[in-house]
């Protein structure tokens, strides 16, 4: 992987693409800036070395066409203030070419409202890479898909990872490869589907594994049956959280543990009822010594929920991209980086 550093960047156009996709609440306001703060340090880095910075990122999914609702535009404000540098903010155009703006640093609107973005147009692919000289990739969380703003620009101009990235893959490189033991991994949330490669992959590699949230009855359901290291928490009778024993089990191989992934609640958190169980995992990571490492949207709600986010030695800002990553699949996004 190269990875940019401000002599690559010195006097170049750079495009950066990073992950803006954040949570908005009613007002536009932005609810969680992990991953814009993730990648103040990339910004930093190119604000004083490259003679301009084209932000673009995505939010949501507009499907191709222009929606006020997904702009950029709020996510734009925020960033500029986290940077205290000022943005550009230029208006979707299903065109983008030419850049009519010499300002530092200008942010294209949501990538996503152009029809060529998910399909890796090479068309829109050209044209972004015409805006700047080199492309910096620092956007894990959108790393699993292969889209012209992640993969397409990097066959047409020199490629770049951003420092995140390069972060993100060496810390998550780290559980399959050179795991401290005992190496536990706390899968939780739903869809088994997305889960079971993740569980594959790691299942020789763990010592333990403890399956939770909607995935046990997913489990059932589909007959699915694992080896004995693998802990399938058994549910309270409201069907939505993990029951006691299972509370006492995931306490256990906590205070055991080394190395601990969580990716996932394994109850309804939101939930006061059916909180414990997520709960218990929470309280537990904060009064353990091992390295530990979450990631998903839902498992960063709930460890800030109940403020433990700054007892956790690893953030990924990725959802998918890092159960991907996880699962061992090589991720379209870092390919030519
Ligand atoms: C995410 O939030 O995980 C990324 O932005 C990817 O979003 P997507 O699932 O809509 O591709």
């Amino acid at each position: 992987m190269k990875t940019i550093t401000s002599q690559i960047a010195q006097n170049k156009k750079v495009l950066l693409r990073i992950d803006l996709d954040v949570p908005l609440d009613d007002n536009n306001n932005v609810e969680d800036v992990t991953r814009l703060t993730s990648v103040l340090p990339t910004l930093n880095l190119l604000k004083d070395s490259a003679s301009q910075i084209i932000i673009i990122g995505h939010l949501g999914r507009p499907e191709g066409q222009f929606n006020e609702k997904f702009s950029l535009k709020p996510v734009c404000q925020k960033l500029s203030e986290l940077l205290s540098q000022p943005i550009e903010f230029i208006p979707y155009n299903l065109d983008p070419t030419p850049l009519n703006s010499s300002s530092h640093f200008v942010m294209l609107d949501n990538m996503r409202f152009n029809p060529g973005e998910e399909t890796n147009d090479s068309n829109l692919a050209k044209q972004l890479a015409s805006l700047a000289d080199i492309f910096v990739f620092d956007a894990f969380a959108v790393s699993h898909r292969a889209a012209a703003s992640t993969v397409g620009v990097t066959d047409l101009i020199p490629s770049y990872a951003g420092l995140r990235v390069a972060e993100e893959v060496k810390q998550l490189s780290e559980i399959l490869e050179n795991p401290s033991h005992p190496l536990l991994v706390i899968v939780g949330g739903a869809k088994i589907e997305t889960k079971l490669p993740v569980i594959t992959n790691l299942q020789t590699k763990a010592d333990s594994i403890f399956v939770g949230g909607k995935l046990p009855h997913e489990i059932k359901e589909k007959n699915i049956s694992f080896p004995p290291n693998i802990q399938v928490a058994t549910m309270n009778a409201s069907g939505k959280d993990i029951d006691e024993n299972a509370k006492e089990i995931v306490k256990g191989l906590i205070s055991n543990a080394k190395m601990i992934v969580w990716n996932g609640p394994v109850g309804l958190f939101e939930d006061p009822l059916n909180q414990d169980g997520t709960l218990v995992i929470a309280e537990n990571l904060a009064l353990s010594n091992a390295k530990k490492i979450i990631g998903g949207g839902e498992t960063i709600q709930a460890s800030t929920k109940f403020g433990i986010i700054d007892n956790i030695d690893f953030v990924s800002v990725g959802g998918g991209a890092m159960l991907e990553f996880l699962s061992g699949k090589q991720l379209p996004g870092l390919k030519n980086i």
